[in-house]
This record gives C-alpha cells, structure tokens and sequence, in this order.
C-alpha cells in the first residue's frame, strides 16, 4: 500500500488544563478526499490549526510523506504544502481580492515593487477557472459571504498545494456554487491533491468524499470508507442517537390573517430593487434564490443596516421609519445574520454579554444585576446546547457552530415579535440543526412572525408555510408549501430566470 501523503498519530492538545483533543489521529492518502466529522466543538478546526502550525501540540506526531514533521509555525504548513481555508475568514475586508490573494506574497517587479498587473492578471485566471463572477479590482467589503469563501479558495489554489483543508467551504454557497466547489474538487483530486473537507452537511459528503473520520468530544470514534457507512449511523456517530428526518409537517399554530408586516417597492443601492411582500402573524415565510438575488440585503435594509432609498414598511399596520438597528429593536424585529462572526458578536466579549446584549436597553438592570443576567445566559446555553466551559468565557475561543448558537440565543433573548433569520443553520451540526428547525416551528406556533433566507432546500421546505422566490433584488414568486411538490420544483423556480 502507498505512503499515506499524512498521518496524524496520537495527537492531543490541552486549553487552560482543559483537554480538548485526546489522542485523536488519522491518515490521508494521495488525492484522497477525506471527511472530517463531528459535533460543535468535537475538535475538527483544533486538529487542522496543529497540522497548519496555528497551534502547537502537546503530545503526538505529524507524519507527511513518510517522515516526521515539525510544524511550529504557519510557514512550516507551507513548506510540506499544506493550505487551509479557515472557518474563520482571514480576508481583509478593505482590500481587493487580487490583493488579498497575494497578500505578503505579492510578485515583484525586477525592480522590486509590487507588480500589481501581474497580482490582477494572475487572480483573473484563478477566478475564471473557478468560474466566479467577481473581479480581481472588487474591495472585499462590498462582496457577500459566499464570494469571501469564493476568495478565500482562489487563495489557498494560488499557492503550491498539496493538501488542501477546507473548514466547511461550502457552509454559505448555494446549491450552484457549491457544484462549482465541488467540480472544482474533482479537479483537484485528478491532479492528485489531497483534501480534507469539513462539513455538517451530510449529503455533501455521501457526494465527493472516499473516507469519513469522526470525532467527538476530543476523542477520534471512527475512519471508514463513504460506501462502508450510511447516512443514518453517520448521524448516530455523531449525535449519539437517532434524529428524525427534515420533513415537513403541520404545525399546531396556524398563520393568522394579520399582517404585521408589509414591505412595499423597497429598495437600497445594496442589490434591492422594488421588494414586495407581506408577513402574517404566526408565519414562517421561507425566502429562496440565488447568491446576489438580494435576500440578504432586505434583510439588512429592514434591520436599518443598510438605508432605503425608496419604499415602504408597514409593521401592525402603521407606517415605520428605520433608520437604524436601535429603530428596527424597537419595532421588535430581529436579525440573525449571515456572517456572524462578523456582525453578531463581540468576540472579544464574555458569551454572557454576548447573549445579553441587545437586551441592554430593554432590561439594563440584567446586566447590572449579574445574578439574573447569569440565570438568563445559562438557560441559553443548555436551551442550544452551546458548549462552553463557562459563561465567561471568551466568545472568540468558541468553536465555530458554537459561536452561531449564542448569536442566535442573543437575539432570541430579547423576546422579538419579527425575527429574521438567514442561513441560521450555517456550521451548526446535524443535532443542532434539528433543534433549530424545532424552535423556529414554536416560536411560529407561539405567534412569532419569521423570515428564513436559506440556501438549503431540504431547511426551507421543512419549514416553510410559504416561500417567495427572489431574482435581481426582487421578490418574483411564490408559492404554498403545501402546493410545493419536490426540492427539484424549488430548485427549478430559482434557477429559472
Ligand atoms: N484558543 C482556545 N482556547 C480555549 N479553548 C479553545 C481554544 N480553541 C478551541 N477551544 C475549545 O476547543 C474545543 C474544540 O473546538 P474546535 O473549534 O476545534 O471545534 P470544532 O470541531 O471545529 O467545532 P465546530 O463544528 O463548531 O466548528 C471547543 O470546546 C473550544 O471552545
Ligand atoms: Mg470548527
């Protein structure tokens, strides 16, 4: 049998005498795709640091191509070929993507200047061999989170690779992108690239992966061929039990006639065009379309993120002015947004604070009274299941789904009536997500009113009582759940224009 192109043997890493890895290890073969596994916090993007020098080890060995090797530092990664897509973006956002790609790697002139042609030139093939519509000149900044993973890949291709991790690369693309990722990964392989692939999404990995490993709580559970497993004992690995199916379902609350809010001719210079629709009370409307189709950019304008230049909203039949997120917290609306490392947290901040904070000027005594605003946070984190050693601890220490899960408690905490959601089971593992799903159903049935932008069918069709479709920043169709046939007649509805 060849020389695994990696093995990771006995590995295991301690935080502040916390053990989070225990002799966990694995081996890659050559142009393999191999999945990593497992729930919040299970230690997968811990793993990956240690083998990209982000983190050192405390015991155990990296085996590459056979011999040994010593991985201090990210150049050490480098050297032995080994590139990673973090889960957290590493983009600066007032930079180009031509020069986020190159960055600190820019090719010189013979003079030694930075060449910035050749940095543009360079990065206009790698994006058309990715087949993404944005341009070597575009600031980060003004690019949705799917184009930053987009990016971020170009990156990580520019260099010479051998090993490619990617930490759930596909978690913000739609369903189009992520057949470029993957098409892109088959390539890849051919040319005899390993990969390691994160993800929560099962399907995905059934589709391009040869070999699954999955962890729990530190600890390595099982490495086996994809045709070895099925879907179902993955999920049991992973959860410990067995977790019912997304279908829909009737739910006990039905959406009441009312309308609490009314969105008339919106628009914003941020991709929204002329929106139209209406939210009942009670309602779980579902908003589908494609990357740049405007969904989220609604969401922003009615959050007061973004100004609206044109338009009107209406919430309980009275005409609202939203300036800012303070105005739209006062109309009792919510916003759990897409990129929520970015925009929903302080990551510097305590998950206490974190969680308590939009409530602050609803109940400032919470945080001044630190016995209730402890009791609030704790009943957080064991309602989401959010794993931390404690409620003090740094937020950006997390791990990754767990970060979602508190900006998802924080705005649930303040008790919203309109509450917005888009993408929120981004990174969340798979037993997460099915508590996820169950509580924007109840939250509906108790008499909340929710938008869901999502870019996975099987969620919106779970959950949904209605979906609009958007299309170039508009909303240009909708349909009943219940008239609704097949994810293939969703999908088809989006891609149809
Ligand atoms: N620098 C750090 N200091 C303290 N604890 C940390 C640090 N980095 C990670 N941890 C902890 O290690 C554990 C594993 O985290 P890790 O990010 O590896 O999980 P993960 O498997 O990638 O989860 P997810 O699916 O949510 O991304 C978590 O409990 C996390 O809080
Ligand atoms: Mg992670």
């Amino acid at each position: 049998m060849e020389t695994p192109i990696l093995e990771m043997r006995d590995i295991s890493k301690s935080f502040n005498g916390i053990k989070v890895l225990d002799n966990v290890g694995f081996e890659l073969r050559k142009g393999e795709v191999h999945a990593l596994m497992g729930g919040n916090g299970a230690g997968k993007s811990t793993l990956m640091k240690i083998l990209t020098g982000v983190y050192s080890l405390d015991s155990g060995k990296i085996v590459i191509d056979g011999a040994e090797a010593q991985i201090r530092a990210p150049k050490d990664a480098e050297k032995h070929g080994v590139s990673m897509i973090f889960q957290e973006f590493s983009l600066v956002p007032s930079l180009t993507v031509a020069q986020n790609i190159f960055l600190e790697r820019e090719p010189r002139t013979k003079l030694g200047m930075i060449d910035d042609k050749a940095c543009v030139r360079r990065t206009r093939q790698l994006l058309e061999e990715l087949d993404v519509d944005i341009k070597p000149d575009d600031l980060v900044a003004d690019l949705g989170v799917g184009y930053w993973q987009m990016t971020e890949i170009a990156k990580a291709l520019s260099k010479e690779t051998k090993l490619l991790i990617m930490d759930e690369p596909s978690s913000s693309l739609t369903k189009r992108e992520t057949e470029i990722l993957f098409d892109f990964i088959g390539r890849l392989k051919r040319k005899g690239i390993s990969i390691i692939y994160i993800s929560h999404r099962m399907e995905e990995i059934f589709q391009i992966c040869d070999r699954i490993t999955i962890m729990g709580d530190g600890k390595h559970i099982v490495t086996a061929a994809v045709n070895e497993l099925d879907m179902d004992s993955v999920i049991r690995h992973i959860a410990g039990k067995n977790l019912d199916k997304f279908e829909w379902k009737e739910r006990n609350g039905i959406a009441k006639e009312d309308v609490i809010l009314e969105v008339r001719g919106l628009q914003t210079n941020n991709r929204v065009n002329g929106v139209d629709f209406e939210l009942h009370q009670g309602e779980i409307l579902g908003i589908a379309g494609l990357m740049g189709s405007g969904r989220t950019e609604t969401m922003r304008a009615l959050f007061g993120i973004d100004p609206i230049i044109e338009g009107e909203v209406h919430i309980r039949g009275r005409q609202a002015s939203i300036r800012s997120p303070q105005d739209a917290i006062g109309y009792g609306l919510a916003l759990v947004p897409e990129d929520r490392r970015v925009q929903g947290l302080v990551l510097e901040h305590e998950v206490r604070d974190n969680i308590l904070l939009p409530s602050i000027s609803k109940v400032t005594s919470v945080l001044v009274n630190d016995k209730k605003g402890d009791r609030v946070a704790e009943e957080w984190v064991a309602k989401l299941n959010i794993k931390t050693d404690s409620i003090y601890k740094e937020s950006r220490l997390l791990s990754g789904g767990n970060q979602q899960k508190i900006v998802f408690a924080k705005w649930l905490a303040n008790n919203p009536d309109i509450i917005m959601l888009d993408e929120p089971t981004i990174g969340i593992d798979i037993r997460a997500k099915t508590e996820i799903i169950e509580m924007v159903r109840s939250l509906a049935d108790e008499g909340k009113s929710i938008l869901l932008v999502s870019s996975e069918m099987t969620e919106l069709l779970a959950v949904s009582d209605r979906i609009l479709v958007f299309h170039d920043g508009k909303a240009v169709k909708q349909f009943m759940r219940k008239d609704i046939s097949s994810e293939e007649e969703l999908q088809h509805a989006i891609q149809g224009f």
